[in-house]
């Protein structure tokens, strides 16, 4: 027994990872992917892919000028994501405080609708996961808050320098010689005041999702003193704002880091993390299939934009409110009015993806078997994206079963933190229920029980 220990230890001083009373034995593959992963990242070291600990102000991506993160703002904008009783504006009295941001970014889907399309106000409904979120009679498709592609997910949204799928908000990154376009469009003023990106888009997301800030919210529900320790340097004649209320939510949103998942704490030198199958997946993403020529920033998204042919949301025959003339269909090129943008879309983050099975901004595929293939085949499915603006990279990549099989399990588990509950609230202050706060939703909630 005594000399195993020794053994052990011995063996603990010459292996790179031990923990008290583990040893995880590296093996070839443990080595190949290392390699790989070193020489995929950025800074040529596989620490480039691990994400920050939620609480390490200091490591996460922020608007430092207008925005530093503090404990205080966390907390508000961690309520003010799930309020229903911020749904003020609705388009019809049915709708009044029945919504939230949550509503299409639901954490138990991956901060994403449940559903093909994401649906606010003018839906009634949640199911399990917001997949049983339908339109409610009383409105006309034209009066609900839907949009005309996939809510993107607001996971590990710290590292996205141009939100959207067009990536039309924020002043710097791909937007720096876009000026001119800001003037345009009344929501696309907020650009010139500089904000970052998550900033100026959550003011204007407030607005457009029809959510106020009002007496009723800061007395009635109690969001005063919130808004008090948050903002105590700014004067309360502009304390109480709805901008304000954005930057709480923003500083909310970039601690939502994915930071638990079996790819993350193998990163960190857990070397028995990830199953083998996972790691041989890992291994494909980061060589063979080079989906890291694309998907290559700390949450596996990156701020480029690329037309892969893909069917839009109309298509699907099922979304509300949007056709064939729909905008959003033209990606990059509907913000820039440049033809060489046309099509072309941001490439999203990929952590829990297989909590709401709907992929793509016009969510086309619903396996992410079907993705990977997708991929590998290389044949656009969408006839209005004319050959030319397809990405050249998007190109077959004759990868076997077995490596799509792998490739698979590395997308639906490797990368996905199972523990996305911790950054939900118990309860909002109104007391209300969340994210929807309609009668189906409350049944479906089990709130008032
Ligand atoms: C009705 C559904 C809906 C509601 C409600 C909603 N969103 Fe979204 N969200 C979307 C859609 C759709 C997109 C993608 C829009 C696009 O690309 O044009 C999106 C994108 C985003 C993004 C950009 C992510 C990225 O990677 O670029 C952020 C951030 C965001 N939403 C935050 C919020 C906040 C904060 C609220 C509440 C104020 C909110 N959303 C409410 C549907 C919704
Ligand atoms: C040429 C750049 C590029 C390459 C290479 C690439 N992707 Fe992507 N990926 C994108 C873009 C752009 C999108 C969004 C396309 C859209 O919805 O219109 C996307 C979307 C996805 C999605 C859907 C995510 C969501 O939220 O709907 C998954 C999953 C994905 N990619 C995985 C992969 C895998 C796995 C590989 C390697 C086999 C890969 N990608 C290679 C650019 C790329």
């Amino acid at each position: 027994m005594r000399k195993h220990l020794l053994a052990a230890s011995m063996l603990c001083l010459v292996l790179t990872n031990c923990t008290k009373d583990k040893i995880h034995v590296e093996t070839t593959l443990d080595r190949s992917l290392t390699q790989a992963l070193s020489q995929a990242a950025a800074t040529n070291d596989k620490s480039h892919f691990i994400l920050p600990e939620s609480d390490d102000f200091l490591a996460i991506p922020q608007d430092e000028t207008y925005n530093p993160l503090t404990k205080e703002k966390v907390e508000l904008g961690k309520l003010l994501f799930y309020e229903t009783g911020l749904a003020l504006s609705p388009s019809k009295n049915a709708g009044q405080k029945t919504y939230s941001c949550a509503s299409c970014h639901v954490p138990s889907a991956g901060f994403r609708p449940g559903r093909i399309q994401g649906i606010a106000d003018g839906g009634i409904g949640f199911g399990l996961n917001g997949e049983k979120r339908s339109k409610l009679t009383a409105y006309r498709e034209d009066e609900m808050d839907v949009q005309g592609v996939r809510p993107l997910s607001v996971l590990n949204v710290a590292y996205v320098e141009n939100t959207t799928w067009s990536g039309r908000f924020g002043s710097a990154g791909v937007n720096i010689g876009t000026e001119d376009r800001w003037a345009l469009e009344e929501e696309l003023h907020i650009n010139e005041a500089g904000f970052a990106a998550l900033e100026s888009q959550n003011i204007e997301g407030l607005e457009a999702h029809r959510m106020d800030i009002t007496e009723e919210v800061l007395d009635g529900y109690g969001y005063r003193p919130y808004f008090d320790a948050a903002f105590s340097a700014v004067d309360t004649t502009e304390r109480y704002s709805r901008t304000n209320a954005a930057f709480a939510i923003s500083a909310y949103l970039r601690t939502l880091l994915a930071n638990e998942a079996p790819f993350q704490s193998y990163l960190k030198g857990e070397l028995n993390a990830m199953t083998e199958q996972e790691k041989r997946g890992a291994l494909v993403f980061f060589t063979d299939a080079k989906c890291f020529h694309c998907h290559k920033e700390k949450n596996l998204g990156a701020n480029d934009f690329y037309a892969l042919g893909v069917k839009d949301l109309y298509q699907t025959g099922l979304a509300f409110n949007t056709s064939v003339e729909d905008q959003r269909n033209l990606g990059r090129g509907e913000y820039t009015g440049r033809e060489v943008d046309l099509f072309k879309f941001k490439i999203p983050q990929l952590y829990n993806l297989i909590d709401a099975p709907f992929y793509f901004h016009g969510s086309s595929k619903t396996t992410l078997t079907d993705v990977v293939e997708y991929f590998n085949k290389a044949i656009p499915e969408n006839a209005n994206v004319p050959t030319e603006q397809i990405a050249r990279q998007f190109q077959p990549l004759k990868l076997t079963p077995q490596q799509v099989a792998d490739l698979t399990v590395f997308l639906e588990t490797g990368l996905r933190d199972a523990n996305l509950e911790r950054y939900v609230p118990a309860q909002v202050l109104s007391g209300f229920c969340f994210p929807n706060n309609d009668v189906f939703s409350q049944l479906d909630l089990g709130c008032g029980e």
